[in-house]
């Protein structure tokens, strides 16, 4: 009854098993995506946008990442859990992205931490590899650059996507054990994912990743408004909670709740 590991990811790439990862940024609902099997947990730093109600992942810190992926550790027995390195937590230099992926590693629990960029972040990734943490790249559309770049498609001209391949190939030989390609074309993720021996996981890039991952809160159907097109909405939770507290506060309004079962004598 061990954790999901990272050699057994490369082994179901070898063995051409697709994987699947979601967002977790508390633990009871960690616990349920590990007891549904879920193999791989990202305690992204979309919490920002999920769980904390700012408007980007930008303004995340190291102190809420490890305070929420302890929480999500604490919540599952099997999954391999992995955190992201907020913005500003790796950009000083390797020296700093160690001090803090050694802090999730050893305060929080996580198995592996995440960073955004390819060639941007080599430095980074090869010392946290060296230590022995494993390191998850991000590459294509990458969100704690969202005051430069934006939300769109990335690499859609020849040379973007020229350089996204590159980006990936330096990330694995710098080390990382696996690469998320976000919105980018789906014949790119392709090309990127036959290129690299290590997992490409997907969200917006296509059906030929060796992963897939989603943001808990999209998939379930608890983000309000419009989704991006990529996601997929898998029930209705909004709608199912927004219920359960109408009908509560609709049986509290005219005394249906609580009844004599609920009460002690
Ligand atoms: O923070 C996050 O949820 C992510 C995934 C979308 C890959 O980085
Ligand atoms: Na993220």
């Amino acid at each position: 009854n061990r954790r999901v590991t990272v050699r057994d990811l490369a082994a179901a790439k070898e063995r051409g098993e697709k994987w699947s990862m979601l967002t977790a940024y508390d633990a009871m609902t960690a616990s349920v995506f590990d007891e549904s099997g879920i193999p791989v947990l990202l305690v992204g730093d979309s919490m920002g946008n999920c769980h904390l109600g700012y408007e980007t992942t930008v303004p995340v810190t190291m102190d809420e990442m490890a305070l929420l992926s302890a929480a999500v550790v604490r919540g599952t027995k099997r999954a391999l859990v992995v955190a992201d390195l907020p913005f500003g937590a790796y950009q000083e230099g390797p020296t700093q992205a160690l001090r803090n992926a050694m802090r999730l590693v050893k305060e929080s629990g996580v198995g592996a931490v995440k960073l955004e960029g390819g060639e941007r972040s080599l430095a980074q990734t090869e010392l946290l590899a060296s230590a022995g943490i494993p390191v998850m790249a991000h590459l294509g559309l990458t969100p704690q650059s969202v005051n430069s770049m934006g939300y769109r498609v990335q690499a859609r001209n020849e040379q973007d996507a020229h350089e996204l391949l590159r980006d990936a190939k330096a990330a694995q030989q710098a080390g990382a054990f696996a690469v998320v390609l976000e919105m980018v074309p789906a014949q790119l993720a392709d090309e990127v994912s036959q290129a690299l021996q290590v997992p490409t996981i997907g969200i917006g890039a296509g059906p030929h990743c060796d992963a897939q991952v989603l943001v808990w809160t999209d998939m379930a159907g608890l983000t309000p408004g419009r989704l991006p097109r990529f996601t997929k909405q898998y029930a209705q939770l909004r709608e199912t909670l927004g219920g359960a507290a109408q009908a509560f506060a609709a049986e509290v309004a005219d005394g249906r709740f609580p009844l004599a079962e609920h009460s002690f004598n």
